[in-house]
């Protein structure tokens, strides 16, 4: 039986992932199960959902709600992190900086990920010294704290022998569609895929093992990644979302090769994206009012007697995965999943120290990547530069460098020039001060 953290237990995700944890309790056995936040008020809230879904899947778990980090960690097995630092006003500003110079504004794309990169890099340290400290010696992290790839590249070259696994639901939730759309169950498809987190194609996708490439990339050159009949229950369903899984026919009508990650848009129609967004209210305005106003309310009601239902808010591939990704860890099931991982040779023409996002098999000993081969000049390119702009980003964090941050932003396929870069990376260090390591 295991200890399970989740470090961020705070987050509205995280009853989700309890729920798909508990749903298989008779093989994946927890002792105790730990929510673990540095905002108490946010986390107990949160708990009072996650409460219930103990009570209804596993009434006998013992359930731990606290912020220090020694009860959290001591004696842990696994470790899920989801840590959003500065939350989302920060991530308001995230979006809303780069779009007042009419750039990009994400929350892990161009700037706004370059800046919530900054903010992560050294919570995520700092919880893995916490883990190297206190858990049990063969601790797995599995991480989604955002921004993924930056937060792969920090800790994989800060704290090289941590045994972190860094993964990211936005492929899996690509695949989701993907089945509506082949009208099939998701676990029945078998992708290929490169690239950097945030940032990659799939190459091939099988349908118990019949090559479905052909067919899904005229499909989605035509309607995006939009299933005819897109089920509304499913978490990505506000319009924004639907917009975004839209847009990808521009990219599949124009490149044939490949089937593109979604966040290729913020890449490759750039300019398009920012018409599309009002500098005055974007995905975090979205969020703040949208699901994390439904549930903190649903909790106030709940906690005044009303009768709510909170099962509502359990569900979704996010959670899903995570749980699978451990169970493959726990019990060397050796099941075939993206992740990111030190590139070592498998995408043969690309740096050996970038992170990349493949399919590896899931072993108890960790990931092992499949060898990708050689990628095209044009996705070569995007990478490398998106690459550089991570591995900068790093640098500017570990040698206080504002020259290397300012590097970073200046090569974001997103930002048109340095002077551009200067204006968005010198707003944002204001509006930092109290998170990112002084540059
Ligand atoms: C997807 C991505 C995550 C990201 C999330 C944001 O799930 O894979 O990396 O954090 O979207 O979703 P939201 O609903 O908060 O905009």
């Amino acid at each position: 039986t295991f200890k399970l953290v989740i470090a961020g237990g705070g987050s509205t995700y995280t009853p989700g992932i309890v729920k798909s944890l508990l749903v298989q309790k008779d093989r994946f056995k927890l002792n105790e199960l730990v929510l673990y936040d540095n905002n108490a008020e946010r986390q107990e809230a949160v708990g009072v959902i996650v409460r219930h879904v103990v009570e209804m899947f596993d009434p006998e778990l013992k359930l731990t709600l606290t912020t220090d980090p020694e009860v959290a960690m001591t004696d842990a097995d696994f470790i899920f992190a989801q840590m959003r630092v500065g939350l989302y006003a920060m991530r308001e500003q995230d979006e809303k900086i780069p779009l007042k110079y009419g750039v990009v504004g994400q929350e892990t794309c161009g700037p706004g990920g370059l800046a919530y990169g900054l903010r992560t890099i050294y919570p995520m340290v700092e919880l893995i010294d916490y883990c190297e400290k206190y858990a049990k010696p063969t601790y797995w992290i599995v991480n989604y704290s955002n921004p993924a790839a930056i937060v792969a590249k920090a800790t994989f070259r800060l704290r090289p022998k941590a045994r972190i696994l860094n993964i990211c639901d936005m492929p899996v939730a690509i695949e989701r569609n993907m089945a509506e759309i082949l009208e099939c169950d998701r676990h029945d498809l078998e992708v290929d895929y490169f690239g950097l987190n945030h940032f990659g194609w799939f190459t091939k996708v099988r349908l118990n093992g019949e090559d479905v490439t052909e067919k899904l990339k005229s499909y989605v050159a035509e309607h995006g990644y939009m299933p005819q009949n897109a089920k509304s229950d499913v978490l990505h369903s506000d319009p924004s979302w639907l917009h975004t899984y839209a847009n990808a026919k521009n990219i599949c009508s124009a490149f044939h090769d490949y089937l593109p990650n979604t966040y290729m848009q913020y890449y490759l129609l750039g300019d398009e994206v920012v018409k599309s967004s009002d500098p005055n209210h974007t995905r975090a305005n979205e969020v703040m009012e949208g699901r994390e106003k439904r549930i903190f309310d649903a909790v106030a009601d709940y906690r005044a007697g009303k009768d709510v239902d909170l099962t509502k808010f359990f569900g979704g591939v996010h959670g899903e995965f995570i749980v699978d990704v451990a169970m493959s860890l726990a019990f060397d099931l050796r099941k075939r999943y993206l992740v990111m991982v030190e590139n070592n040779g498998a995408v043969e023409n690309l740096p050996s120290d970038a992170m990349v996002e493949i399919p590896a098999y899931i072993t108890d000993r960790g990931p092992e990547p499949v060898r990708v081969g050689e990628i095209p000049t044009f996705y070569k390119g995007l990478i490398e530069q998106q690459e550089a702009v991570e591995k900068l980003i790093v640098d500017a964090a570990v040698e206080h460098s504002y020259e290397k941050a300012l590097m970073a932003f200046t090569l974001s396929k997103t930002v048109p020039s340095l002077l551009v870069a200067k204006k968005i990376l010198d707003d944002m260090i204001v509006a930092n001060k109290a998170y990112w390591p002084e540059l």
